[in-house]
């Protein structure tokens, strides 16, 4: 089966037929918006209440922000991206023990988004693993590049890090208590998938990813510094996001639209692919405990803010993500109350 994978085949010169969206699922790539950004937030500015604020600005219309002076290594996350592309780099017979599409696997390589439930394919690979606590999963990720496991952890580290300061901030941007939201998320887990999508003969027809909400709480994306390709939708239209240098792509995913009741907005976007260059990007979640029960604080509902959802265990969500396929209806609409 590990001859599904993109980044092991020759060179194609013509879309297969099984990527080939309808014409009306098109990316209709001319239409997309590139003079528009997302917001863009220093955490090393000296005001901290008005970083604060700008953060729920974002989180309130774009559901995605930028960030710098973030914190993170740069040297790390250029040793990330090299580890990431050196990985994929690696001869078939290599990748083909990894290869996996069983989403219940916590290493595992593979392709599109979910194959056993979808019908048309994504032009990408990736590699998925599980990264937190770090000593149970790192054994079993893979021994090659020889400094992956190294690179892998210690960029996790960070990222886990700076992804618990920003749920602080978000916490306040509330008007709540700074560690509201990371008690109420639980023992976070901490997932990776290393996305590789391959240069594409036919970009127009397909996406790396399609239209999509993140499952998770909160996702920090790493993307690859050279080739844009994450899109966001804005009021109706598709925002190109164009990479900024060493800074990370953050998004509100489905749990803290949950859990603000709807005030914060877990946003599609989609990956498009390009015709001459490869492209990869790093996307970091942080997901809440199985067990944590999602249910937004009594301040954030009211006579006019009634409750949108009803409370669940994220892991009943997360069993629900996987039974379907990435293009359906967002998976929250199930959960209404
Ligand atoms: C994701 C994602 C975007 C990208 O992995 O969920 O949205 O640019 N990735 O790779
Ligand atoms: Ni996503």
């Amino acid at each position: 089966m590990a001859g599904q994978l993109l980044s092991t085949a020759p060179d194609y010169h013509s879309l297969p037929e099984n990527y080939i969206r309808p014409e009306d699922q098109r990316p209709l790539l001319a239409e997309v918006v590139s003079d528009a950004h997302i917001p863009v937030i220093d955490l090393r500015a000296p005001d901290r209440s008005h970083v604060v604020s700008q953060i729920g600005h974002a989180c309130r219309s774009y559901g995605f922000f930028q960030v710098v002076n973030h914190g993170v290594p740069v040297e790390l996350m250029l040793r990330m991206l090299g580890v990431a592309l050196e990985f994929f780099r690696l001869p078939p017979t290599e990748k083909a023990k990894l290869y996996s599409d069983d989403p219940a696997k916590k290493v595992r390589l593979s392709t599109s988004s979910n194959i056993r439930k979808e019908t048309i394919r994504n032009w990408r690979d990736y590699l998925r693993l599980h990264c937190y606590p770090l000593e149970e999963y790192v054994p079993e990720w893979p021994c090659d590049p020889s400094s992956f496991k190294e690179v892998v952890s210690a960029y996790c580290k960070e990222v886990r890090q700076l992804g618990l300061r920003l749920l602080e901030a978000i916490s306040l941007s509330l008007g709540l208590e700074e560690d509201c939201l990371v008690k109420a998320l639980g023992e976070q887990g901490q997932h990776m998938a290393i996305n590789y999508y391959p240069k594409c003969p036919q970009p127009q027809l397909t996406y790396g990813l399609p239209a999509h909400t993140d499952p998770n709480a909160l996702t920090i994306l790493l993307p690859d510094p050279d080739v844009a390709g994450l899109q966001v939708l804005k009021d109706g239209r598709w925002i190109a996001v164009d990479p900024l240098a060493n800074a990370f792509v953050i998004n509100i995913g489905d749990q803290l639209q949950a859990l603000t009741n709807g005030k914060y907005k877990s946003v599609l976007h989609r990956a498009v692919v390009n015709p001459e260059k490869e492209r990869i990007s790093v996307a970091s979640f942080l997901c809440p405990s199985n067990y944590a029960i999602i249910s937004p604080p009594e301040r954030l509902i009211s006579e006019g803010s009634p409750a949108m959802y009803r409370s669940y265990t994220y892991e009943e969500y997360y069993k629900k993500f996987w039974s379907r396929n990435l293009d359906d209806e967002p998976c929250l609409e199930m959960f209404q109350s």
